[in-house]
């Protein structure tokens, strides 16, 4: 192993002139079967199993910029959701605890130092059979590779207005699609179902399950304001428990409104004061019209605008003012980089990838895994 700094250094302030990065686009390295890499290098065998028969799971994280610097939010959580649905797909061959690849995660978020806010897209896939598997479906003899890229996304800062259109796919049941886990092949609903909304120039789409109740849209829960109380369909029904949604739920009751989780049919939607959306990538995203009918007053409206500023302010890591109210949620914050290191490439870091050190034992096992698998 050669001798090196660690890219988890801090780099040394001061040591070279920050070159500004563009806040937009995938950072220049990236965490693969092991190894830090050119963000452009990794290459997969056309065998790739998860390519093949969609058998992996993703996660997509934000990492929020403050005043206070960098901090991936409900890291932990998203990582925990990631190992559950791995085990769904025996996907073990990965580093195998949350810390691990939270820690994994801060690494790469320093020696990418994007700009501003970051999106961190893990995946966890089938790779290659293993001697002995018969060739065709399966996940029990079949190796399992782990790479995670980052992406420089800035956040909107308002409250987003989206149109939907209720679509004619409807959401599989856990019975068919295990909806807990956010399984690879399992978006193909979520493509169609936003390719026909989109087609039909609308901007996303809520699906229902099979019972004609509301289950999600194509990557994000659903809340309706009815009566000024807060309705989501329940986490046990045909849909993603999202992070967001639970974040909102958690926030909107310590600031003292109702939530319930309840079924919800289309109708409840089309009659209700306010329907927004929740996910990592969206936030909190207001759904004005559906299927060419306005939501309320067919604007952004008050409770989802109370919710977007109680979420702001549980993301970045500082209390907010009145009349927004709310506080920072530490425990949910993993902090990356203080504010004085983001946007300039660590003094240590290259442009074009060495052969570095891996860091820790975890991802020198990691690696081994993967090697033997190729
Ligand atoms: C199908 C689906 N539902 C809900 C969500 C919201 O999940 P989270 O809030 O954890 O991002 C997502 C996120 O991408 C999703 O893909």
């Amino acid at each position: 192993m050669t001798a090196g700094p660690s890219p988890a250094d801090p780099p040394p302030v001061g040591a070279s002139p920050p070159r500004r990065r563009s806040q937009l686009g995938l950072g220049a390295w990236a965490y693969d079967r092991g190894e830090f890499v050119s963000a452009q290098a990794p290459r997969l065998p056309l065998s790739t199993q998860g390519l093949h028969y969609g058998t992996a799971v993703f996660e997509g994280i934000r990492a929020y910029r403050s005043h206070d610097g960098l901090h991936l939010f409900r890291a932990h959580e998203h990582y925990a959701r990631m190992l559950r649905a791995c085990r769904m797909l025996r996907i073990t061959g990965i580093p195998a605890t949350v810390g691990e690849l939270v820690d994994i995660t801060v690494e790469l978020l320093r020696m990418n130092a994007h700009d501003g806010d970051v999106y961190v897209r893990p995946l966890a896939h089938k790779l290659s059979l293993l001697p002995g598997t018969p060739p065709g479906v399966s996940l029990a003899g079949v190796s399992d590779a782990l790479s995670i890229t980052t992406f420089g996304y800035p956040t909107a800062g308002d409250v987003q207005e989206v149109r939907c259109a209720l679509s004619a796919w409807r959401r599989p049941p856990r019975d068919t699609l295990p909806a807990q886990a956010k399984i690879a092949g399992g978006y193909v609903t979520s493509a169609l179902a936003c390719d026909e909304a989109r087609a039909a120039g609308y901007d996303d789409a809520i699906l229902l399950d099979r019972s004609g109740n509301v289950a999600e849209a194509t990557t994000a829960n659903v809340f309706a304001v009815r009566d000024g109380v807060l309705v989501t369909p329940p986490d046990t029904g045909d849909l993603l428990p999202g992070i967001t949604r639970d974040t909102v739920i958690t926030l909107c009751r310590e600031a003292g409104m109702t939530v319930l989780e309840r079924p919800l049919s289309p109708a409840d939607l089309y009659t209700a004061e306010e329907v927004f959306l929740t996910s990592t990538g969206k936030e909190v995203a207001s759904v004005v019209a559906l299927s060419g009918r306005d939501i309320g007053s067919g604007t952004a409206g008050p409770v989802a605008a109370r919710v977007a500023a109680l979420y702001r302010t549980a993301v970045t890591a500082q209390d907010a003012q009145e009349p927004a109210g709310g506080e920072s949620r530490p425990e949910w914050l993993t902090p990356v980089l203080p504010s004085e290191y983001l946007g300039a490439r660590p003094a240590h870091v290259p442009p074009t990838p060495p052969e570095f050190p891996l860091p820790t034992e975890h991802l020198r096992q990691a690696k081994g895994h993967a090697d033997d698998a190729a």
